[in-house]
């Protein structure tokens, strides 16, 4: 019987990931996607616990889907599953069942190869909800089935998962369980199956990626840097990316794999999160400002068009104003190319949020307005350095007016550009007219990038691609 999907994401690109999973791991029992959630037989929402905010929003959901199933029951059109899947199912279990009587099953990230022997189980028992938190032993991508669908020109796969640095502020050590590394063997296979499929960029996707250390196919470990050369010599594959970093774990080989691998491109997205060595102790980031500053500087060595992107808290326990002074001062020195900021948000479990020197909100508030002001001029002003040059761009999609195509930049510069769509998939110089606040106006030198890994463009839908912090 056929069947209707709905899936809703939020949060970081694993999760984007592992939504498209989900899908495939459901597409043999019958289930096909839908974006209309009203003609869903089934409803995921892969949740995000990373701030309360993300938090919430789910709970808000909930309450729009409840009158969505009961509409459906009244008008004879079936029942609803209604799933909440990601971080929130997995840090919340049963209290979502509490607060959400109406939902039927409730997993977390690593029970998703269970979810044909869950939708089973809820048909045998129509009215006993599923809660799934366990972090089973045996690991998931072992049971996950290939790929069912391509992603598109610009892929995403997950080769790590899971993270045992202990943030004090972070859950995700606590939703996302240890640090796993997938073997090469199996990143490398899907990573041709994804170039089959039409990829020409991967961003290799992991909460702690650059500790990356899997079983090696003869035996023995690779480390990320190991893996990015091993990627590189695959047919197909014009351009590598991985997100997100630790900086105490950029090693000397990876830093080297930034100067000796042309397919790793001249952008890293390296969470700092403060300025400050007190609130970095505090926040257990097991660095200090100036070893931030020094492994920047050994990747400009290394590689010196790179451009940093980082994540930032403001307003985390205890933080004084010469703390944020400290941030705002490393921001201008180091010069990013992107950032995300944040105010302070305490997640429940963590050992940050039973701090009693809490930053009151005004406070957070004006901080991180003056944080993003710094950091949007110094966006800015990276866009506007592009102006004039020509920039070899990825197009992935097709642009907002008839004619145009989108693309990215080597430094992650979402770039539009008018073009025919056949150049969707492939690498394409662009002479840079513009430099926008959040993107760049070009026009295409010529069709062709003329490197040796230069491909033809297969002949593809545009895929989606979202950014968001890891
Ligand atoms: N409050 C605010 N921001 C947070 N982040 C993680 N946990 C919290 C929190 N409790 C931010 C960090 C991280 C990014 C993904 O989210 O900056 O790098
Ligand atoms: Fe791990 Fe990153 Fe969270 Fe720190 S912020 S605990 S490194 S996921």
């Amino acid at each position: 019987m056929l069947r209707k999907l709905f899936v809703k994401t939020w949060g970081c690109q694993m999760n984007v990931y592992d939504s498209a999973r989900m899908a495939d791991v459901l597409a043999p029992l019958g289930y096909a996607q839908t974006a209309r959630v009203e003609e869903a037989d089934m409803v995921i929402l892969n949740t995000c616990h990373i701030r309360e905010k993300a938090t919430e929003k789910v709970f808000s959901e909930l309450g729009r889907l409840r009158a969505v199933k009961d509409a459906r029951r009244r008008n004879g059109a079936g029942d609803t599953v209604i799933a909440v899947a990601g971080c929130v199912a997995q840090a919340e279990g049963e209290e979502i069942l509490a607060r959400a009587p109406y939902v039927d099953m409730v997993f977390g990230p690593q029970a998703y190869h269970d979810l044909p022997d869950m939708v089973a189980r809820l048909a045998r028992s129509r009215n006993a909800p599923i809660v799934n938190t366990e972090f089973p032993v045996e690991a998931k991508f072992d049971r996950l089935p290939e790929e069912a669908s391509s992603q598109g020109v610009s892929a995403f796969l997950t080769i790590q998962e899971g993270c045992d640095k202990f943030c004090t502020f972070c859950v995700v050590p606590y939703t996302r369980g240890a640090e796993f590394s997938r073997p090469a063997a199996q990143v490398l296979a899907e990573a041709r199956r994804l170039a089959a499929g039409g990829a020409r960029e991967i961003t290799l996707l992991g909460q702690n990626v650059n500790a990356y250390h899997g079983e090696a196919p003869d035996g023995g470990a690779w480390d990320l840097a190991r893996l990015l050369y091993g990627l590189a010599e695959i047919d197909g594959i014009t351009r590598l990316r991985y997100t997100t970093s630790h900086p105490s774990d950029m090693s000397d080989s990876l830093i080297a794999a930034h100067r000796d691998v042309p397919e790793l491109m001249p952008f890293l997205h390296l969470p700092v999160q403060s300025g400050s060595d007190t609130v970095l102790a505090a926040m257990n980031r097991r660095h200090r400002a100036d070893d931030y500053r020094r492994v920047v500087a050994r990747l400009r060595a290394a590689r010196p068009d790179i451009a940093v992107s980082s994540d930032f808290i403001v307003g985390f326990p205890g933080e004084t104003d010469a703390d944020f002074a400290a941030t705002l001062r490393l921001v201008t020195e180091i010069g990013f190319a992107q950032a995300y900021s944040f105010k302070y948000s305490p997640r429940p479990g963590t050992p940050a949020a039973g701090h009693d020197a809490q930053v009151p909100d005004d406070v957070r508030a004006t901080r991180l307005e003056a944080l993003q002001q710094l950091l949007n001029a110094q966006q800015h002003a990276f866009n506007r350095q592009q102006e004039g040059r020509a920039l070899p761009v990825l197009f992935d999609r097709k642009g907002k007016q008839p004619g145009q195509l989108q693309g990215r930049s080597p430094y992650m510069q979402a770039v539009n550009a008018a073009g025919p769509e056949r150049l969707i998939g492939a690498t394409v110089m662009v002479r840079i007219a513009a430099g926008h606040a959040n993107s760049l106006a070009g026009t295409v030198v010529t069709d062709d990038h003329g490197s040796p890994k230069s491909h033809p463009a297969p002949s593809l839908a545009a895929s989606a691609h979202s950014g968001t912090a890891a």
